[in-house]
């Protein structure tokens, strides 16, 4: 079988990479792709957002399955367009990708569904959201647009004039445009972050082991937010307890919600949580993998990925044998470009790669990566790489993504030292 991945970051290269794999898989193709899907996959020339060119490409080209990795293009409604076509494809209807589209739908779904999350209150006026603040105590809030923002919408906020400004950015300057048509202002939770994501095919929900994500752009979770600077899988900030009861409490319910809504969900659902006091609570939910703790999650999983695709495609998840997973935990180390996150230095070589592609049990996924007239690899995107190691324990697969991460250099590439750290420093639900 022919299949087709949308995207072109480091999820992207490990969910082509992942699916070369199946024994029943011929040609891989990429829209639009980078430098490590030209040659581990094949790149086509099409942008996410051309849904009627992806279309004519999948039926010339018979692609027997389209697997999403952004949100923008479910949000946009790829997946009806290509069911309505017959092609099967990996990914949630434009109804039900609302629940990364819009925060307001989420919240208020969470709330019906009566799954933890923060308390919030939300507005379609920017002169109400303030009024509000100057009515109540002045406290720590997080203020978020409706819409999508590229991560950029979410405001954590000291208190009441921090809050205020950030209001009037979503609701009165427009800086995310339409997404900050509403504003949802919520309660600050404390605690330790965690990624659980979960493959559902609207009924049957299969739970993928925790993983890490680093948001920050320094060590020590210093520093403006970026897309995420390393993830490592499995995590044990959340224990197999609180991981059972998040399925129990989270994955569960919000599932039934959106099918009582006749929104049924396909897809992943990747529940971003705090890992509070009072326990797990929902801070956003996703509609697709995680970039990057793809790369990690797709380098233990060992169930063919075309497999799990298909099973939830066909809306039989619960015939399909239990997910099989490598014991070894995995750490994606990303190097990002000189300027990350604000802008970023392009063009640039890379060297190293091959050296460190000899690396035993190493997988360096591109994400900003393109070829160049010489046919070499040059930077095009502030993320560039996303270094990937299993080890025997997570020190020892961060030991073994940081020496791949030694070999490869190109002008000005950085990363953060620390991820996986977290790991060590137990205390969920402190502070
Ligand atoms: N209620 C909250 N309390 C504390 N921190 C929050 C809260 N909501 C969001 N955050 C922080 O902001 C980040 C981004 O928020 P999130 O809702 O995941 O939006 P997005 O990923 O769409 O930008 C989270 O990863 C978390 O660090
Ligand atoms: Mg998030």
């Amino acid at each position: 079988m022919n299949v087709l991945v949308i995207g072109s970051g480091g999820r992207e290269h490990a969910i082509a990479w992942k699916l070369k794999q199946s024994s029943r898989v011929d040609r891989v193709f990429v829209a639009s792709g980078n430098a490590g899907t030209a040659s581990d996959a094949e790149n086509i020339p099409i942008a996410v957002t051309d849904i009627d060119a992806l279309v004519k490409f999948a039926k010339e080209n018979h692609v027997g399955m389209t697997i999403v990795g952004p949100e923008v293009p479910l949000v946009a409604g790829l997946a009806d367009i290509f069911a309505a076509e017959n092609l099967p494809v990996f990914g949630p209807s434009k109804e039900a990708a609302e629940l990364e589209g819009s925060k307001v739908f989420c919240k208020n779904l969470l709330r019906q569904g009566l799954v933890p999350t923060a308390d919030f209150q939300t507005f379609s006026d920017a002169e109400q959201a303030v009024a509000y603040l100057e009515d109540r105590e002045d406290v720590p809030v997080v203020v978020k647009a409706d819409g999508l923002a590229a991560g950029k919408g979410v405001y954590v906020c000291d208190g009441r004039e921090d809050a205020v400004r950030a209001v009037l950015e979503i609701g009165q300057d427009k800086k995310f445009g339409e997404a900050g048509n509403q504003i949802v202002i919520e309660e600050r939770l404390n605690g330790q972050e965690a990624s659980v994501l979960a493959i559902t095919d609207g009924r049957t929900i299969l739970t993928l082991e925790p993983a890490q994500d680093h948001k920050r752009a320094y060590d020590g979770d210093l520093g403006p937010n970026t897309g995420g600077m390393g993830a490592y899988c499995p995590t044990p900030v959340l224990t197999d307890e609180q991981l059972y009861w998040t399925n129990e409490h989270i994955l569960v319910p919000t599932v039934h919600a959106m099918k009582r809504c006749r929104r049924p969900f396909r897809g992943v659902l990747y529940a971003g949580l705090m890992l509070t006091h009072q326990g797990p609570k929902v801070l956003e939910y996703n509609v697709r993998f995680g970039d990057p703790e793809c790369q990690p999650i797709l380098m233990r999983l060992k169930t063919d990925l075309l497999d799990i695709c298909e099973s939830t495609w066909e809306g039989r998840l619960d015939r399909l044998p239990p997910l099989e997973w490598d014991p070894r935990p995995a750490v994606c180390v990303v190097m990002a470009a000189d300027g990350y996150p604000e802008s970023a230095r392009k063009g640039d070589v890379i060297r190293g790669l091959d050296e460190a592609a000899k690396l035993p049990n190493v997988k360096v996924f591109h994400a900003g990566t393109k070829l160049n007239e010489a046919h070499e690899v040059v930077t095009s995107g502030g993320r560039v790489l996303g270094v990937t190691a299993m080890g025997e324990s997570i020190a020892l697969a961060k030991q073994a993504a940081y020496s791949a991460v030694k070999l490869i250099r190109w002008p000005g590439a950085w990363c953060r030292k620390d991820i996986s750290d977290k790991a060590f420093q137990k205390s969920s639900g402190s502070k």
